[in-house]
């Protein structure tokens, strides 16, 4: 048995996390291998291939001395005993389950890559987010292998992009599933060992395999409901003149309820949350649980809901027509402080306004390239820049779909000025100083903010 680590896939989950462990792991040697050439390469230049709060100090640390980045997945599965496994997991878009089910394809080519390279036993961690059970097929491939013996782990990950480094460091817990036998909890406290040797022990959760699998799909169907939840009320505020603010503040206030995941915007983006709850509403079909699958159905149905709401609201606003204008897009990453764009609702939206024949000028201060490829092909005129004054020359209206600390400061008399008037904003994530810009003579729209027509009376 050795201390070495590998982990298979070298994306926002597979780099972040090795380069945490090998920071605080120095007498361990961590491989992470990956088989797309460009990533790898890109993790050993100057410019690694995702953006991350303190990633790019600590890779350029530790790379090289215990934190290794290749495409040689058989010598790190030789090398290693303990191998993560965090390959991507998409929704399946053909065939049987297409639209809900996980693609399963990558994990399992993993599991045969694994199975074909073993030269000795080996702990199997799954740290990409599957359905329930997916240990048991892992399993059930490694065994073909008759000669040595496999454990299969569940160690879901909770990171979130842009605090992935600190939710690394300082994690509300580890979770740890594994088989209720003598070999699957030495294997279990072996993976526990690597996090001990910064988090604290009580921190570090151990469960049955099924137990941590589902935790995984679970937490982030609750969180992504929570978000659902203050974005249908969001519409309601907007016909009520309550203020969804107010509204979270004062009910986040309840310590049953707590203020984390309340804030209202354009709904939620990221690889994960859709992903996760498709497939969880795809596992209860095909358990028969139809009302628990409508249950969480619905949570994205309100999601695509918030998004073509905000884009009714800009038509109303600007006199039912946006063909033919400027509209200048603060932000096109799917949240503040990452280049990440997978799923962001700004996709959705642009989409929208493209067909509505809207001119896009977008910006974003490290979502641009993402911006670029996810618009790609796409019929209708758009421009990218890294400048937001450039972006909102001439323009219509500002939509803010990012809540980007850069939007916060800029001059906003400047911007007002160089617009077209009346000049439109939106504030999709209500970070804006609404009063100021109202005051500088801005048409000002947040969400779930009362309308100027909403009256005390109305739907009574
Ligand atoms: P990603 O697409 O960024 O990275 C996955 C990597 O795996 C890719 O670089 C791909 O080339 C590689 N890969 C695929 N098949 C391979 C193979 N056979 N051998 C070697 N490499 C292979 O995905 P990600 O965002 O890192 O997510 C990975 C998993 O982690 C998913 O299941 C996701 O649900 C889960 N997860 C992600 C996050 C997040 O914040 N992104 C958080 C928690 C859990
Ligand atoms: C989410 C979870 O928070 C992580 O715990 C989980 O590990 C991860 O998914 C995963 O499995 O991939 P992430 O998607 O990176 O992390 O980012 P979040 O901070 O959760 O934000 C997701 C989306 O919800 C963003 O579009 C964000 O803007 C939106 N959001 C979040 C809101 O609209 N309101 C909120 O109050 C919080």
């Amino acid at each position: 048995m050795n201390k070495n680590i590998c982990c298979i896939g070298a994306g926002y989950i597979g780099g972040p996390t090795m380069a945490v462990i090998a920071k605080y792991c120095p007498d361990r040697t961590i491989m992470v291998v990956d088989i797309n050439q460009k990533r790898i390469d890109a993790w050993n230049s100057d410019h690694l291939p995702i953006y991350e709060p303190g990633l790019d100090e600590l890779v350029k640390k530790y790379r090289g001395k215990n934190l290794f980045f290749s495409t040689n997945s058989v010598e790190a599965i030789k090398a290693c005993d303990i191998i993560f496994v965090g390959v991507n997991t998409p929704t399946k878009t053909f065939g049987r389950g297409a639209g809900y089910a996980s693609d399963l394809q990558y994990w399992e080519a993993t599991a045969r890559n694994i199975a074909a390279a073993a030269n000795g036993d080996k702990i199997v961690v799954e740290k990409c987010t599957l359905p329930v059970r997916t240990a048991t097929a892992m399993e059930r491939i490694l065994s073909e292998h008759k000669e040595y013996h496999f454990d299969v782990i569940s160690n879901p990950e909770f990171l979130a992009e842009g605090s992935a480094i600190r939710d690394l460091e300082q994690p509300d817990r580890v979770l740890i599933g594994g088989h209720q036998t003598p070999e699957g909890l030495k294997a279990v406290e072996r993976i526990a060992d690597i996090y001990a040797a910064w988090v604290p022990r009580e921190k570090i959760l151990t469960t049955n395999v099924w137990s941590s699998e589902l935790t995984k799909l679970a937490a982030n169907a609750m969180l992504a409901q929570r978000i659902s939840s203050i974005n249908a009320f969001s519409a309601l505020c907007e016909e009520t003149g309550a203020d969804i603010d107010e509204v979270a503040m004062a009910m986040g206030l309840d310590k049953r309820i707590g203020p984390a995941f309340l804030k209202s915007g354009p709904g939620f983006g990221g690889s994960c949350f859709k992903k996760d709850i498709l497939n969880l509403v795809y596992m209860c079909e095909s358990y028969g649980l139809q009302k628990v699958a409508d249950y969480w159905r619905q949570v994205v149905l309100i999601n695509d809901y918030q998004q073509e709401r905000l884009l009714s609201n800009i038509l109303k606003t600007m006199f039912n027509t946006v063909a033919n204008k400027k509209i200048a897009i603060f932000g096109f990453a799917f949240k503040a402080n990452t280049g990440d764009t997978r799923e962001s609702p700004a996709i959705a939206i642009c989409h929208m306004l493209l067909e509505e024949h809207a001119q896009l000028a977008i910006t974003d201060p490290k979502a641009l390239t993402h911006a670029q490829e996810d618009l790609k092909g796409y019929p209708g005129n758009i421009v990218f820049t890294a400048d937001p004054y450039e972006a909102a020359k001439d323009a219509d209206a500002i939509v803010v779909l990012t809540e980007w600390d850069l939007f916060k400061t800029l001059d906003y008399e400047r911007i007002f000025k160089v617009m077209r008037k009346p000049a439109f904003c939106f504030d999709a994530r209500n970070c804006l100083d609404a009063v100021k810009l109202k005051q500088i003579g801005f048409q000002f729209r947040g969400i779930g903010k009362p309308s100027s027509d909403s009256t005390e009376t109305a739907g009574h």
